[in-house]
């Protein structure tokens, strides 16, 4: 991936050659018109737009020649007022479509200084590419973005957004790399190498540790392969802190469905699977490095769910550190098996916040598509992540956890069953059903529930459709920022 240089001026630059400048357009009464901007856009004063084929309809884009060798890229703002988010997916639009030249210079009708920075973070996001398995690497030219506004970030806020898109791509490499170069062990040395210098403490559990510590949830799902599975927990505990988050991800290297086997066409792409884990790790390194006041412990439950003669079976018991036993009746439910070890462990410490992230469920793309975050939760955790997502823009959406449901998780023989096979109706809120019971407790008669959110991902983790915005094919990186908001938040 070649670097992305970003620059911010408040003063409008002479058109170059063999340059991309980007201005918004409009439409006032059905005529198309350029929106205020800092790009010299005099040389198209007496243009036509329309019958250039440009277009006001949000994102669309229209190359046109410019003066002195320039060339010219009108985007459509839409009809919508423009959040920050917009200007975020606009400028990640206009560097997606001008991965072609080396320098782009971009003047969208910013208002604020936050506009401005959301047009940076767009920029940084945009960029991403993974080609590590390309044979020929056809990298992008671009190498620089200018960002033209009247109201200009502080540098201190530049720095940030660069810090927060480089911690997304990473969790997009992790997430990208395919399932025989990523698997548990690397995974773990992957986080290990990640947080160097970084502040934090990191441990990584193996397989005699994990037996130690009774994870029987990861050691459950992890036995059929022959890749033991793994626990990575990063600590950031800065002094005088007086909160605590602690985050839980879901870490499947890679999801067969186990001996309750997914035919081939639901088993493609299931290297994703371990994006909850990689967005944990990395966002509670982000919070590190930006120095945030306040405690993070963040716990990996990573595994590799494969069916063979050493898988767990439909019908074994398996019993929690915490006492608690289940029945597995779905070898393919695995991830709320695994990410049960880590809210156990988590609720030892009575933090003021569990968040997990997980692509938990197929019901969650079937109920909110593939660009919505699934949140579920008790007490305030629901609350903190509406709030924190309306700052970063991040598209999250409260789902209910309708009481009845939890019947479904009766068992005849253990406390709980993982999954019943058949019926999928509400499958993504019978999933946080199932965690909830694993979300400890401040007091001993279990009135006082630790405040718990948890988000399934299983949609917008990774997009196979058309690109949007800033988002490019594959692992999006989705929720990590969102979580370093509810930090600062704190
Ligand atoms: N990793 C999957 C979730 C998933 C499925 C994501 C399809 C994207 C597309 C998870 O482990 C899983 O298999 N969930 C089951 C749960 C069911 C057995 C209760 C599912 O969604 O089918
Ligand atoms: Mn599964
Ligand atoms: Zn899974």
């Amino acid at each position: 991936m070649t670097k992305l240089n970003i620059d911010v001026s408040n003063k409008s630059v002479p058109l170059d050659s063999g340059v991309a400048y980007v201005f918004g357009i409009t439409s006032l009464k059905d005529k198309l018109q350029i929106a205020d901007s800092l790009i010299e856009t005099s040389a198209l004063s007496k243009v036509d737009l329309k019958a250039l084929g440009a277009k006001d309809s949000f994102e669309q884009v229209t190359r046109i020649q410019g003066p002195e060798g320039s060339v010219y890229l009108a985007i459509g703002l839409g009809d919508e007022e423009l959040s920050d988010e917009h200007y975020r997916q606009l400028a990640g639009a206009a560097v997606r479509n001008l991965a072609d030249f080396e320098k782009v210079v971009i003047g969208l009708p910013t208002k604020s200084s936050q506009s401005s920075l959301a047009a940076i973070e767009g920029s940084l996001l945009a960029h991403y590419e993974f080609n590590e398995y390309k044979s020929v690497k056809k990298s992008r030219k671009l190498s620089s973005v200018t960002i033209l506004s009247r109201e200009l970030p502080a540098s201190a806020e530049i720095e940030e957004a660069k810090l927060l898109a480089e911690s997304i791509n990473l969790v997009r490499d992790m997430v990208n790399t395919p399932p025989n170069d990523l698997y548990p062990q690397t995974f773990a040395a992957l986080m290990q190498k990640a947080a160097r210098g970084k502040g934090v403490t990191v441990e990584v559990w193996d397989e005699k540790r994990l037996t130690a510590e009774k994870c029987t949830g990861i050691l459950s799902v992890g036995k059929g392969s022959v890749r033991p599975p793994r626990l990575v927990k990063i600590e950031y505990k800065p002094r005088g802190a007086k909160k605590h988050i602690a985050l839980v991800g879901k870490g499947i290297t890679f999801d067969t469905g186990g001996l309750t086997l997914k035919p081939g066409i639901g088993m493609l792409g299931m290297k994703y699977d371990m994006t909850g884990a990689a967005t944990v790790g990395h966002a509670a390194l982000a919070i590190a490095a930006l120095k945030l006041n306040v405690r993070v412990t963040a716990y990996m439950c990573v595994a590799e769910n494969m069916p063979s003669g050493s898988a767990t079976r439909p019908n074994d018991i398996i019993k929690y550190r915490n006492g608690k036993t289940v029945e597995v009746t779905n070898t393919d439910a695995e991830g709320r098996l695994v990410l049960a070890d880590g809210l156990i462990l988590a609720s030892e410490q009575k933090p003021d916040l569990i968040i997990d992230v997980a692509t938990l469920t197929g019901a969650a793309r079937v109920a909110l598509g593939v660009r919505t975050t699934g949140l579920m939760g008790v007490g305030s955790g629901v609350e903190t992540l509406q709030q924190a997502a309306k700052v970063t823009g991040e598209a999250l959406w409260a789902m209910p956890m309708p009481k009845e449901l939890r019947a479904l998780l009766n068992s005849d023989t253990a406390d709980m069953i993982n999954s019943k096979l058949g019926d999928p109706s509400g499958g993504m809120l019978v999933g946080a059903h199932f965690l909830k019971e694993f979300v400890g407790h401040h007091d001993r008669d279990k009135k006082n529930q630790i405040d718990w959110a948890h988000l399934d991902i299983a949609g917008p983790a990774s997009i196979a459709g058309a690109p949007f915005g800033y988002t490019g094919k594959g692992a999006t990186g989705v929720m990590l920022r969102t979580l370093v908001q509810v930090a600062k938040s704190l």
